[in-house]
């Protein structure tokens, strides 16, 4: 597909959204032991998969960038991470209206998505899970969380968090696309590696990360995860599921919610999808054919503004608030008061800043 007629059907996209006034839930349950899914959750944390695509660091920092509004209003910023080394973006902070740290996972930024979308085909299980027996994961997902500077700086951003606002708040991490996929292995890695109880995850048009052995453990250890699919949207079924070999294959965990847009009334239902991971009667039963369909999850952009090479606007009077490494990856921290009304320390301790 190209470019032009990319953006085409994204412009025919908005426009038809932009006359969509609600949505229609269209199956609530949890009487068979699933997680409640959550409608107005969902809006809300689809808003903070969209900031975390911000390049003004400034302004993503204070929380007055313009998507930094609506649903998550009044948020405050603990930490923000751009490692340039491997062109991530992430944000923690504290949501108070939902008692809840969010964590947020930005996707790629490359000039050209459908570079990206190519190569999601020909990713290979090529990493063991650690301490999973026949869990396999791609390796390039994997390491983007756990060999970065991302994880030590989200985990040491959660800690200080969790020091200020005491043990009992939430955590919820979300992300779209391949941030969807860090969000995946950071939630794992809170509840097993950090013994975190109170961990959600809410991810975006995700591909696949790993096989059914992973999803199995996974969902086990993560049950309250909700994976939004929208209609079309080809990256949730990449890399491909090959259901003649599915033990070897790629394979989703649940729940998927399928968003299916209903242009006759232009309003976009949601289907929550059974406890497979690979419901047949979800996103499997279409073509993943769209890039338009990733760009955009209720109407709100999962994208950054413009399409150029890893970058990002700050401004001096946040030098204070900075720190780099030699390869110049950037940690953005704001001091907390603790609950015993002292300032909790802003140095990142397993980083190697
Ligand atoms: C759904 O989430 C919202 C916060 O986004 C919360 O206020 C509401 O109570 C939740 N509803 C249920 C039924 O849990
Ligand atoms: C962000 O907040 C800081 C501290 O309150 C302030 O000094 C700075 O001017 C603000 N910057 C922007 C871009 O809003
Ligand atoms: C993480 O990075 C280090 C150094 O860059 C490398 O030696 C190591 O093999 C990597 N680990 C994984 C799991 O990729
Ligand atoms: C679309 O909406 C119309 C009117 O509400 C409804 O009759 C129809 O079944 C919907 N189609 C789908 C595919 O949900
Ligand atoms: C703050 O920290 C100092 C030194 O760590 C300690 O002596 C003091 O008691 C603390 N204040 C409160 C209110 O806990």
């Amino acid at each position: 597909m190209g470019q032009r007629r990319w953006v085409f059907l994204l412009a025919v996209f908005a426009f038809l959204l932009s006359f969509s006034s609600g949505t229609d839930v269209l199956k609530l349950k949890s009487d068979d032991g699933q997680p409640l899914y959550n409608h107005t959750l969902t809006m809300t944390l689809v808003e903070y998969a969209s900031a975390v695509y911000m390049s003004d660091l400034s302004e993503l920092f204070n929380w007055t960038c313009k998507r930094c509004n609506g649903f998550t209003k009044g948020f405050e910023v603990i930490e923000i991470i751009f490692d340039v080394e491997h062109c991530l973006q992430a944000y923690v902070g504290v949501a108070k209206d939902l008692n809840a740290i969010i964590i947020a996972f930005r996707g790629t930024q490359q000039h050209s998505i459908q570079n990206w979308v190519s190569d999601l085909f020909w990713k290979q299980l090529d990493l063991n899970y650690p301490d999973m027996a026949d869990a396999m994961v791609h390796h390039g997902f994997y390491t983007a969380y756990h060999n970065t500077t991302v994880r030590p700086a989200v985990l040491g951003a959660v800690q200080r968090a969790k020091k200020s606002y005491g043990p009992n708040i939430n955590i919820m991490v979300t992300g779209h696309s391949m941030g969807g996929a860090m969000a995946t292995f950071c939630g794992l890695d809170l509840v097993v590696n950090e013994g975190e109880e109170k961990v959600q995850v809410m991810t975006f048009g995700q591909p696949r990360v790993g096989n059914s052995a992973f999803a199995s453990y996974y969902s086990l250890l993560v049950p309250n995860t909700f994976r939004i699919t929208h209609d079309h949207d080809i990256v949730p079924h990449l890399p491909p599921y090959c259901n003649q070999f599915p033990q070897k294959t790629y394979h989703h965990f649940p729940t998927e919610v399928w968003v299916r847009d209903n242009f006759s009334n232009l309003i976009s239902a949601e289907k929550v999808c059974d406890n497979t991971g690979e419901d047949p009667t979800c996103s499997r039963s279409v073509k993943g054919n769209s890039i338009s369909d990733h760009l955009r999850y209720f109407g709100v952009e999962l994208h950054c503004e413009t399409w150029r090479q890893c970058s990002i606007v700050m401004s001096h009077e946040m030098d204070r608030f900075s720190k780099k490494d030699s390869k110049g990856n950037l940690i953005m921290s704001r001091t907390l008061p603790s609950t015993n009304g002292n300032k909790t320390d802003t140095l990142i301790e397993n980083g190697d800043l």
